[in-house]
Order: C-alpha cells, then structure tokens, then sequence
C-alpha cells in the first residue's frame, strides 16, 4: 500500500474511533456548523489548528495562507472573516504564525521572488514598521523570532481595522482578536497578549468604520 492509499484506510479507522466514541458524531457534525473560532494561520504543513489545541471538527473556522496574512484586498481572507463575523457569529479570532516560519524568511531575503513578492511585500511593510525594534537585535535568529511576533500583531491589527469586526463589536461585544505563534522546537502556543481593546480604541482616529462616537472601555472576556 503507498503511502496516498494509507490516507483512505486512515480515514476508515477514523470513522470507527469516533463512531465508537459517539454513535451519533456524524449526524451532529452533518447539521449547521457554529464554532466560536476563527483561526487564521499559515499554510505551513506543521501548523495544525485541531491537533495543537484539542478542537474537534465542528469548532473552528479556517484560513490558511503563506505567513498568515491578512491583506486588505485579499478577497480571501476577507470573505472568511466576514462570514465567520457575521453569519457564523464566531466569538475569537485567532491569528496564529509559528517561529521558523518559511514566508517570513524568505520574505526578507535580498532577491526576486517572483509572483510570490506582491505577497511577501507585506512582510517587508511590517520590518518597515517596526525597524528601530528589529534592528536593535543583534542576533539574527531572534531578529527573525520577533518579526514573526510582529507580524502577528500587525496582521492582527489588520483584522481590528475591518469595518465588520469593528460594527459586530460594538453590538455584541464580539469578536475579540488574539495573536498567537506555535513554537515549533517544543509544540507550545504563545499567546503574545495583545490588548484588543486597546488597539481598536488606538487605530479609530484613522481606521474607525463605524462612525460610532465613544471610546470602547467595557471588559470582556
Ligand atoms: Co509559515
């Protein structure tokens, strides 16, 4: 049996584990779905969202793409975001990079990459950004660490300047944004704490969507 023909038996073996687990697994998963995440990572293949945190099928919503961009004009990402806003009503949004990250590195290498840097550029936007910080760390792997770092951040932030986001917020109290990185080396998620309100109160001057006149200040969960 090769290797692509042993998906196919892994998956039968699946089928049993769960039927075995909950008779009736399939007929829930078959109805409406209404997970409370979206989770926005990269593409890579080390990366994966149900295995690392425990979520089942069913739990959460994702998007995949190379070094978890989240580009304005990206009619991807921002359909996914609206309709895991809007219609599924999602209560988190997750966006995860991961150190070691191919996109980033080969974001900030001296040369043409081809179709892949109108992508990449974005990348550069965020070193652009932040370069005083970056450039003030010596060492190159942790240069490198950090970028991943604030690339999540910025990318992030890019969900918290969308206007669906913003509205759904201000009327439900939710979504709230996160920004994650997996560490490879050792399988652990870093949660890199960004003040969600905090960011939303400081981008409105600029990004406010809404058109709603008051600072948001109320906790949340
Ligand atoms: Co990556």
């Amino acid at each position: 049996m090769t290797h692509y023909e042993q998906l196919f038996e892994n998956n039968k073996k699946w089928v049993d584990a769960m039927m075995e687990t909950d008779p009736h697994f399939f007929e829930v998963l078959n109805n409406d779905q209404k997970p409370d995440y979206l989770y926005i990572s990269c593409s890579d293949s080390r990366v994966p969202v149900n295995e690392i945190t425990g979520l089942m099928p069913g739990e959460v919503f994702v998007h995949r793409n190379m070094a978890n961009l989240v580009n304005n004009i990206d009619l991807n990402v921002m359909t996914v975001i609206n309709y895991a806003v809007v219609h599924l009503k999602v209560k988190h949004i997750v966006v995860c990079g991961h150190y070691n990250c191919g996109g980033v590195k080969a974001a900030m290498q001296p040369k043409d990459m081809g179709i892949l840097n109108p992508w990449l550029r974005n990348i550069r936007d965020v070193y652009r950004l932040h370069h005083t910080e970056l450039n003030a760390i010596t060492d190159e792997h942790e240069r490198y660490d950090r970028l991943v770092e604030l690339n999540v951040i910025e990318q992030s932030t890019n969900i918290i300047k969308t206007a669906v986001v913003q509205k759904q917020f201000y009327q439900t109290g939710y979504p709230i944004v996160h920004g994650w990185v997996f560490d490879l080396k050792n399988g652990l998620i870093k949660d890199l704490n960004i003040n969600f309100i905090e960011i939303l109160n400081n981008i409105r001057e600029i990004y406010d969507l809404t058109g709603m006149d008051s600072t948001y200040s109320e906790g949340v969960d």
